[in-house]
């Protein structure tokens, strides 16, 4: 009998802040029990990767899988902004049932694993009265359990006071089981309704002990201030890393003597930050002419100022982004660009806000990284670098998930003819 189940032989592997490494790393029982130069005890199945990038999976911080695959259902999003995007979805979720949620879902989730993508956090739209959107998404959870992790947070996309009864069907998706409190206070009807919804958001994370991820800000308007309501009551609360601002796009229009002081508080706040560069550069600065805003957070001086910045797809096929595959690479590749983190440090911080980044926002790191004990799951690329894995934006060429081998994809090869 073999002494171990899985062994990957010479992958290059980032060990803490130093250069790669070419390690063989053993598996057994799903988890990682051994990791050296070179180990000469046999396994059941052994894989050479001599040289090839071997990293912890991909995490997608910020993704919508109730609304993914519906692109063009009932119509177009024609105008490309936020507000047409959710006037669609307002009738397309007319006509939602468990199966439609779940099948879109689970089809969703095989394309993002076998990108490399193993720990999800979605938002479900709990502003319709039947949650059916929630119900689908927590059952999705626990059928895909076995090979990739699901986060669920309840998002009330019509705002938690500018409509009755979203309060209560808000609590209720805790009691169901969500496991993050969401919120999108620029879309409450007043300023006063926008901050009394981040209240309640911490009060209702407090009580039922949950993580928050508020969508803060998503808008060109310089005067949408609501990431500083939830630095003050994420300071307040102590709350900090539990909490994360998805989107904050106004920061980026924010004027610099404005965001200079807000920095510092969000640095005693300590929160974490889901950018979203594929579609905010898409849906904002439409009111704009020229020149034109780019309509995404301070991503470069947030990691500059040393807080915790991950990346999402946001959607894949939506009335709000009607492009996509689900693959995180393009994400990061997106950022580079429009965030203008071409140096090479910049680009490797780009790697890590896709993978290790995201993990700390998902608060899964007890089940994350590359590290003897932990479950073993991680990606082995068909490149030697982040630099590449960003340039090629191609398909692991292993995805392994808790100790098994869960997808193989044949490299491209091109032939001069
Ligand atoms: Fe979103």
């Amino acid at each position: 009998m073999s002494d171990y189940d899985l062994l990957l032989r010479q992958a290059k592997v980032k060990m803490g802040t130093d250069d790669s490494e070419l390690l063989d790393i053993a598996i057994k029982n799903g988890r990682i029990v051994e990791i050296a130069s070179t180990i000469n005890n046999d396994a059941s199945v052994t894989l050479d990767v001599y040289g090839k990038l071997t990293s912890p999976p991909f995490v997608e911080s910020h993704i919508h899988l109730d609304s993914a695959l519906t692109a063009g259902e009932p119509r177009w999003n024609q105008s490309g902004t936020l507000f047409e995007g959710i006037q669609i979805w307002s009738e397309r979720k007319q006509n939602l049932s468990l199966e439609d949620i779940k099948t879109r879902a689970i089809a969703t989730l095989r394309q993002q694993a076998e990108q490399g993508i193993l720990f999800v956090r979605t938002h479900a739209d709990v502003s319709e009265p039947q949650l059916i959107a929630l119900q689908g998404l927590l059952e999705v959870r626990d059928i895909v359990k076995d090979w990739i992790t699901v986060q669920v947070v309840a998002f009330p996309q019509d705002g938690i006071f500018s409509n009755p009864g979203n309060e209560a069907l808000l609590e209720k998706a805790l009691q169901m089981g969500a496991d993050v409190v969401g919120g999108i206070p620029h879309y409450e009807l007043t300023r006063e309704y926008g901050v009394k919804s981040v209240e309640r958001i911490f009060e209702l994370a407090s009580e039922y002990d949950r993580l928050i991820d508020i969508h803060c800000d998503e808008v060109d308007d310089e005067q949408s201030r609501f990431l500083e309501v939830v630095a003050a009551c994420s300071i307040r609360t102590g709350m900090s890393t539990r909490v994360s601002a998805s989107h904050t796009t106004a920061f980026g229009s924010y004027n610099n003597a404005y965001a200079f002081k807000l920095m510092g508080f969000l640095q005693r706040a300590q929160i974490n930050f889901i950018a979203n560069p594929l579609i905010n550069i898409t849906l904002q600065g439409r009111a704009d002419t020229y020149p034109k805003r780019r309509g995404v957070t301070r991503v470069k001086e947030l990691w500059q100022n040393g807080l915790n910045v991950s990346l999402g797809h946001d959607c894949i096929q939506d009335p709000w982004y009607s492009l996509g595959t689900g693959n995180m690479l393009d994400v990061a590749h997106m950022a580079v660009h429009v965030c203008q983190m071409t140096g090479m440090p910049e680009i490797n911080a780009c790697y890590d806000m896709v993978t290790v980044n995201g993990a700390k926002t998902l608060h899964v790191e007890d089940k994350y990284g590359i590290e003897v004990g932990k479950p073993a799951s991680l990606i082995v690329l068909d490149i030697d670098s982040y630099y590449d894995a960003i340039r090629y934006r191609s398909k692991p060429l292993y995805v392994i998930s808790q100790g098994k081998i869960l997808t193989h994809t044949t490299p491209e090869v091109t032939k001069w003819l």
